[in-house]
């Protein structure tokens, strides 16, 4: 149905008429409250939503998109690159790890001469060198990611789709644990208990003087951090992001890790991704940094991001390389968005018919609940000022 009363909506909720129509009056809906009056599906959904339900309807109002269902055997699937983030207390030299870490590589394996500083790439990295095995080190990709986009972050853990695999803690050993610090271990012990996710410590900046490795080691532990030296099982490795010094060890630490964890993601699904960044770039018009979780991103496929669309006209690797497809696990930038996406938005991959049905709904269902939420503040301010 396209339509339904007030009275029959109480019914399908199970509600007594009274009850939904408190619900109406306190969203300001006083004129629509009769019990024969007869709603849109937009008021009838978001209605049921404040009842907790979340209604199915079988109408253009209420098409969108969603990502595809997990795929019935996902130890079949192909491995991806883990998922690095880097998190830490400000200055504590995330940034120059991570700045130091892909100029190494990159001039490792590629022509470099990039210094501008990237927040997602996905790098190459030899592993396995110097171990007791007989195979020589093989190449295998990690991502990292830097978090300054806090934005991104704290929106998909909002919507439980945080993207990381493994956290890597910054700690700079001339500062020690700091408020920031303890943010991210309650972060890492919330998102753990939803399901996998790896930590490791990286006691940063050991290069200088003043720097306390063991007292540092020792706040970690009073912080409820069970580092394996004391027991526990969270790798530390003490590095140093200005000279190098241990990012040997830990990126060797974070391909045994993801080893362990064994990743793998759908490849030939419709692309599922999140936008990590995005900007008004000169020459480029509106671009984001989209991180791919899965299926396979190409030139010329219609995406929609909250309620951005865009016909992906190039794909941009972290060196600006173009690209002419983009894996899972793997972050790309992403030119040829109609407006500007927010950070956190989830990327689905549709028709351009469907991407703009789906569009407009989101349109029009955030315009709804800015005015029902605006009517809500008037009489919230109503009821102060009776007060
Ligand atoms: P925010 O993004 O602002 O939170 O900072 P950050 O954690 O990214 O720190 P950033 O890499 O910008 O480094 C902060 C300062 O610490 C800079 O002046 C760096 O040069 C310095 N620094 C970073 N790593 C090291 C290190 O290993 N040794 C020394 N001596 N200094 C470092
Ligand atoms: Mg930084």
């Amino acid at each position: 149905p396209t339509t339904v009363s007030v009275g029959q909506l109480a019914k399908l909720l199970n509600v007594r008429l009274r009850t939904l129509q408190r619900k109406m009056e306190e969203a300001g809906m006083q004129a629509e409250m009769s019990y024969d009056y007869v709603l849109t599906s937009d008021y009838a959904a978001l209605l049921a939503e404040e009842f907790g339900r979340h209604p199915i309807i079988n109408d253009e109002a209420a098409f969108d998109l969603y990502p595809p269902s997990p795929h019935p055997n996902p130890q079949t699937l192909p491995s991806r690159p883990p998922i690095v983030t880097i998190m830490g207390h400000v200055d504590h030299g995330k940034t120059t790890l991570l700045d130091t870490l892909r100029s190494s590589t990159v001039a490792a394996s590629e022509a470099g001469g990039i210094t501008q500083h990237i927040g997602a790439f996905c790098v190459p990295v030899k592993t396995g060198s110097d171990s007791e095995s007989t195979i020589e080190g093989h190449e295998r990709l990690i991502t990292f990611l830097d978090t300054p986009g806090h934005a991104a972050f704290s929106a998909m853990r909002a919507r439980g789709t945080s993207v990381t695999d493994i956290v890597v803690l910054v700690v700079a050993a001339d500062d020690g644990v700091m408020p920031q610090t303890l943010e991210v271990v309650e972060l890492v012990r919330r998102e753990k208990e939803r399901g996998k996710i790896g930590m490791v410590v990286a006691i940063n900046k050991v290069d200088k003087p003043e720097a306390d490795a063991e007292k540092t080691k020792l706040a970690l532990l009073a912080a409820g951090v069970l580092l394996e030296e004391h027991g526990g099982d969270v790798p530390c490795i003490e590095v140093s992001g200005l000279t190098g010094k241990g990012l040997a060890d830990l990126v060797e630490t974070l391909a045994v890790m993801a080893d362990v964890m064994d990743l793998r993601a759908e490849q030939d699904c419709p692309t599922v991704g999140c936008v990590l960044e995005s900007r008004i770039h000169k020459g480029l018009g509106p671009v984001a940094t989209v991180l791919v979780t899965r299926g396979t991103l190409t030139p010329g496929t219609p995406l929609l991001a909250g309620t951005s669309s865009c016909s992906t006209r190039r794909l941009l690797s972290s060196s600006a390389h173009p690209l002419n497809s983009v894996g899972p696990g793997t972050p790309v930038l992403v030119t040829g968005w109609k407006s500007l996406p927010s950070a956190g938005d989830e990327v689905l991959a549709s028709s351009e018919a469907d991407i703009k049905r789906a569009r407009a709904n989101r349109q029009r269902k955030r315009e709804l609940e800015s005015v029902i939420g605006g009517v809500e503040a008037i009489n919230a301010a109503r009821k102060a000022d009776k007060e």
